[in-house]
């Protein structure tokens, strides 16, 4: 079955006690089950990784190509900071959907910017544990259309 990596960045493990008024009271293991449920009925096996290291993530990034058809990335503050994270994503040409539960663009004006977006096919912000899902959904179109389903 192709596969998708669903890939959570710093802080992203304390979903569900952290700011629940502005990320929700779901944890990262219902939305990790969720996306992989989800994912099935898309016809992709769903692999979860959740990293509060750069590197780590970079690493993910990386070992996708030729194991995964394409990537849901919460990459948490290295969003607005990470020059690396973008760089790999460019590097390994796997198609990748951009994800934030919270809508950044109408929090404060560091959150506004994303280097993921300049290397992503989209970005979906502001719709919670949802907005994962919706990026399965995105993602799995695309590939198709991009016959790479
Ligand atoms: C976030 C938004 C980021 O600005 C923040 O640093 C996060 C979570 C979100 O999902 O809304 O850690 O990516």
């Amino acid at each position: 079955m192709p596969s998708i990596l669903v890939l959570n960045g710093p802080n992203l493990n304390l979903l569900g006690t952290r700011q629940p008024e502005v990320y929700g009271s779901v944890t990262l293991e219902m939305v990790e089950q969720s996306c992989a449920a989800h994912g099935k009925t898309l016809g992709y096996e769903v692999e979860c990784l959740q990293s509060n290291h750069e590197g780590v993530m970079i690493d993910a990034i990386h070992a996708a190509k030729g194991r995964h058809q394409g990537i849901v990335l919460n990459a948490g503050a290295y969003t607005h900071t990470s020059i690396a994270l973008m760089d790999a994503l460019i590097s390994v040409e796997v198609p990748a959907v951009e994800v934030h539960l919270s809508n950044i663009h109408a929090r404060e004006p560091f959150r506004h910017s994303s280097f993921i977006a300049k290397a992503a096919l989209g970005q979906i912000c502001g719709f919670g544990a949802q907005g994962y899902l919706l990026a399965l959904d995105a993602l799995a179109a695309h590939l198709k259309e991009a016959g790479k389903a």
